[in-house]
């Protein structure tokens, strides 16, 4: 179970502190990741959606959502009220490792990180399932560069956060979780 469902102050602190790590990311983000064409983003375990907010901000066409555990998603649904997205915005409760909501572009930012590669697999796999045709995955995390390159990444690739988390990815790393999810 997760604990934050019986500990919402908690949560809400998580998810605040979530968006105080991923705003300055998100414009950057929203800068590369082309959106025309696409018709709903799904930020996958998106916390307050900060990413797929930043995406809409820089894409007035585009609708975006936030799928997170049902007693986080409100927060995201304010944040999108607040920035006056509502109309554009939605959110779904549930929990990524049974499904996700059908979505033509998926964010997953900081997440495979916390997974071990079954994990990844799985994840990606639903992703895929629900994708639609012709549609895409973007993955936005933390590389591990050389040893030796400035970052956060190395000194957390020391300190897996998640119970049987990996390790911080290092760009090769990636392409056997997506063959099996059936991504390229
Ligand atoms: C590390 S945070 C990442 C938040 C966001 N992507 C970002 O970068 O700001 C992980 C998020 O996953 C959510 N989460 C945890 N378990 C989940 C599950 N089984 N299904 C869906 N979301 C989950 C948490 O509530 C949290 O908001």
């Amino acid at each position: 179970m997760d604990y934050f469902a019986g500990h919402r102050d908690e949560a809400s602190l998580f998810t605040k502190s979530m968006t105080n790590l991923s705003v300055a990311t998100a414009v950057d983000v929203a800068a590369v990741l082309d959106t025309k064409g696409v018709k709903l983003a799904m930020d996958v375990r998106g916390a307050a959606g900060d990413v797929v907010r930043a995406m809409m901000k820089a894409n007035p066409e585009l609708h975006g959502g936030v799928f997170d555990l049902p007693h986080i998603v409100p927060a995201a649904a304010e944040a999108a009220q607040a920035d006056g997205l509502a109309e554009r915005f939605t959110v779904v409760g549930g929990d990524f490792f049974e499904e996700v909501p059908v979505a033509d572009l998926y964010v997953l930012k900081y997440i495979l990180h916390d997974w071990d590669d079954d994990g990844c697999v799985r994840i990606l796999k639903n992703c895929r399932s629900s994708l639609v045709d012709g549609g895409r995955v973007a993955v936005v995390d933390q590389l591990v560069g050389r040893i030796g390159e400035p970052g956060l990444a190395p000194v957390l690739a020391e300190n897996p956060i998640h119970p049987g988390g990996r390790r911080w990815l290092a760009t090769a790393e990636l392409r056997p979780t997506l063959t099996p999810g059936r991504l390229r």
